[in-house]
């Protein structure tokens, strides 16, 4: 089993990573959570692969549980679902020494971690992430989010996990557009400060999307490392970590566009592109980085492109931009990019020209 340590100021915490873990997971609750119940929050895909899994080793370790179900996708990411759901745990019964557990993907995460972190003003939370995205990005770090129509993930927390158990087999089950969109967010972290991890991706991305185990172990482990590194510099989001942010804030307004109906991945595929071409634009980039980076994405079969997210929209530019406004990064309106000087160094800037960020975006109209 690898064990990483996520080192914070205050509730620092540790990931596991082991195949078949939903023994250990039970285990470990008998032991440190003697006498407290478990609750889990999934959603009606990973349900059907691995809640019966989960809970009959919580039983043959005599530890009761309780689980809920919401809908697969964004949309459950929402104030409706997070009182529905807070409702029904409430009713059936829950005390401040029970443990949430999030069993599923990055929404189920966000989802739950939000919860958690209000719910009795407070209770302890165990992500079991079972996407790649969620593997290695979302359940490491503490941020937990619901979208607002106005915006993406604009109600939340910084809350953290107690711990992260994942078990890299439960990729077997992901359908294969969901593991892309996962790796669009692992190019990501090659792109803010790894050149050599970004090679090794492109050399050997057949054996990745092979789902050959070395390699996912190889990538879950350098990017949980990595966010693990900029966290404990940054636990709240002042400066460094913003760097996690490649990509985002286009990808956060496109996704608001497309009124969620679209993955988050694919989105943000889109969006480190476009910041990709910006830093091209004001001469941080080569053409030659642009290049490189649109053909590993291209051949990773992720978009590239504004109508390969969406066929029949007709996007328009100011609102893009508008909602780029809205995000979290944007200060009085100044929008807060993280643009890079070439593949595996990025960097933060403000002050971009509206007219320049509309050129950019324009060029991925076709
Ligand atoms: N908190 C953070 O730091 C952070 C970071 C990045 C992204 N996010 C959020 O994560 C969300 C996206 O997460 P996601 O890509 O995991 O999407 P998701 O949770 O919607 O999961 C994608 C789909 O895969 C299904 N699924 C999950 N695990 C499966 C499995 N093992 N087998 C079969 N099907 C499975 C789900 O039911 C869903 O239909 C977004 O809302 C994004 O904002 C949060």
């Amino acid at each position: 089993m690898i064990k990483i340590r996520i080192d914070l100021a205050k509730n620092s915490y540790y990931i596991f990573l082991k195949n078949n873990i939903f023994n250990y997971v039970a285990k470990c609750h008998k032991k440190n959570y003697p006498g407290c119940r478990a609750i889990i929050i999934t959603d009606n895909n990973v349900k059907k692969f691995y809640l019966t899994s989960f809970t009959n080793n919580l039983s043959k370790n005599n530890v009761k549980f309780n689980s809920y179900c919401v809908f697969p996708g964004e949309k459950s990411k929402s104030f409706h679902s997070l009182e529905n759901l807070t409702d029904k745990i409430i009713k059936k019964g829950v005390n401040r020494n029970d443990v949430i557990y999030a069993l599923g993907g990055g929404v189920i995460g966000d989802l739950a971690g939000f919860l958690s972190s209000i719910l009795l003003r407070g209770i302890k939370f165990i992500q079991i992430p079972t996407t790649l995205l969620s593997q290695v990005d979302s359940s490491v770090g503490g941020k937990t989010a619901i979208n607002t129509k106005i915006g993406k993930n604009l109600v939340g927390t910084f809350f953290q996990p107690s711990a992260v158990f994942i078990d890299p087999n439960t990729l077997i089950t992901l359908p294969k557009k969901e593991f892309l969109a996962g790796y669009a967010e692992v190019v990501k972290y090659s792109i803010i400060d790894d050149k050599l991890f970004f090679n090794w991706l492109n050399k050997n991305s057949k054996d990745t999307f092979n789902l050959k185990s070395e390699n996912i172990y190889k990538i879950i482990t350098t990017c949980i490392k990595k966010k693990a590194k900029i966290v404990k510099l940054d636990e709240k989001e002042k400066k460094t970590r913003m760097l996690l942010n490649l990509g985002h804030t286009f990808a956060h307004a496109l996704e608001n566009e497309l009124n969620y109906k679209v993955r988050h991945g694919e989105a943000v595929s889109v969006g480190i592109l476009m910041a990709m071409k910006l830093s091209q634009k004001l001469g941080y980039a080569k053409k030659e980085d642009y290049y490189v980076l649109e053909n590993h994405l291209k051949s990773s079969k992720l978009p590239i492109k504004l109508k390969q997210l969406s066929n029949n929209k007709n996007w328009q530019i100011k609102s893009i931009i508008n909602k780029m406004q809205t995000d979290k990064k944007s200060y009085k309106g100044n929008i807060q990019f993280i643009l890079c000087k070439g593949i595996g160094a990025a960097f933060i800037k403000k002050d971009i020209d509206t007219n320049l960020l509309k050129k950019t975006i324009e060029e991925f109209y076709i």
